[in-house]
């Protein structure tokens, strides 16, 4: 079996709403032009998507196209404009090559697609989907220029519980342990950030029989992780005693090099946060009480201290779970859930069922619910297994 027939067929959602797709045809006539990731599971939303009678124009995002993945969708009748690039300039241009397409739907990742649509837009866009928060607030002060229907998937609470809490927490631990092999059970572990991705983190290393502290900024939320179970201690406290410190605040500067005279010896850093900079790696790397850096094996930077500590930082403060050796990303069923969210926005898109002044707006209560009951059923009839 291909990667590719795993992902889909692990993808219950999906199919059973191909499955449905295939008789009502809510894209039949329709192009829709796509901007995301190109990888196994993107690519079984978009045959998901051809299946419901859409043709389809597609580009990946920067530095996440892969090869096999472009094959495969062209081998199946999708138009994939370009492939694998790091280039701004070259991402721009495929970007662009979508929108000469004219599309009638538009799937953003990150508001690529609509920006450039409002330089020269076309008739008969209907409207489409946008991924990310990063692409929501983007396109938040673009409403009233486009002006059509564009749900925001991220703000649907499914994503932010079944991807952000319940898929990047189980992520970074398996991340930990794959890159470590070390063992969880009694380590002191303080999390920075206790939003969802942050609640994520720290329920799962509890499970896995860590010592969790929270260190979070906002009361309200020190308070939830307090009443959740979590120890809620100062800073410096939780970092002269933490193991394994994980960053997940979205916020640059949040362990420093001014950290490094109070960190324990051992103690292994870790970030989970959407960019490289929570950890002040550069900041500790040039710090004078750096003696030597090894890089010991894949993922795992090490720094010795003049006073002889060994500080440890993983995948240089990458997002652990997608930077470290063989990252798998999302569970497939948390990708399911979002891109099954997707195609019914879509759908309520193309179909009519939502209007203009659903513009740059979380997706609709009955989406989530139709989807939330459709796993559920799936999962008490036994076949989400
Ligand atoms: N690794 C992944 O696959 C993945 C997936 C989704 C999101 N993310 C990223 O994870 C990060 C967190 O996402 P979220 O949705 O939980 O965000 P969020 O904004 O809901 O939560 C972040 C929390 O960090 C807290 N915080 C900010 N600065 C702090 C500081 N100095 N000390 C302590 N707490 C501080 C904030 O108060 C907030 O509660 C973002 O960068 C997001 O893009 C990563």
């Amino acid at each position: 079996m291909s990667r590719f027939e795993w992902v889909s067929e692990s993808c219950r959602l999906l199919q059973r709403t191909a499955a449905e797709f295939d008789r009502t045809q809510p894209f039949k006539g329709l192009r829709i032009g796509t901007g995301i990731h190109l990888e196994p599971k993107t690519a079984a939303l978009l045959m998901v998507l051809k299946r419901g009678g859409a043709s389809l124009v597609s580009t990946g995002n920067l530095n996440s196209t892969q090869a096999e993945t472009v094959d495969y969708l062209r081998e199946r009748g999708v138009e994939v404009i370009g492939g694998p690039t790091a280039d701004p300039a070259e991402q721009d241009r495929n970007l662009r090559g979508v929108l000469a397409r004219e599309p009638d739907l538009l799937l953003d990742n990150g508001g690529d697609l609509f920006a450039r649509y409002l330089e020269s837009p076309w008739d008969g866009l209907l409207g489409g989907t946008e991924e990310t928060t990063s692409g929501r607030d983007r396109l938040l002060p673009l409403r009233d220029r486009i002006r059509k229907p564009l749900l925001v998937i991220n703000d649907s609470p499914i994503k932010q519980f079944a991807e952000n809490t319940h898929a990047v927490g189980p992520g970074t631990v398996e991340s930990f342990m794959r890159i470590t092999n070390r063992v969880t059970n009694g380590r002191r572990v303080a999390v920075f950030g206790y939003g969802s991705v942050g609640q994520g983190v720290a329920i799962y290393f509890r499970n896995v029989f860590s010592l969790v502290s929270v260190l979070e900024r906002q009361p309200v939320l020190r308070l939830r992780a307090l009443l959740d179970g979590f120890e809620v201690p100062d800073r410096d406290e939780a970092l002269a005693n933490a193991d394994i410190v994980v960053t997940v605040t979205g916020a640059p500067g949040i362990v420093t090099a001014a950290d490094l005279a109070h960190l324990r010896d051992g103690v292994i850093l870790i970030n989970a946060g959407h960019l490289p900079w929570e950890i002040d790696v550069d900041g500790m790397l040039a710090d004078p009480s750096v003696a030597s850096v090894d890089e010991v094996v894949d993922g795992i930077t090490t720094l010795r201290l003049a006073d002889g500590r060994a500080i440890h930082l993983l995948t240089h403060g990458h997002m652990v779970n997608l930077a470290g050796p063989r990252p798998l990303g999302n569970s497939i069923e948390s990708m399911d859930l979002g891109f099954t969210l997707q195609a019914r926005c879509l759908e309520a898109v193309a179909t009519g069922a939502v209007d203009a002044s659903s513009c740059v707006v979380p997706v609709p209560a009955s989406i989530d619910a139709l989807v939330a009951s459709a796993y559920v059923e799936l999962a008490n009839a036994g076949r989400y297994a």
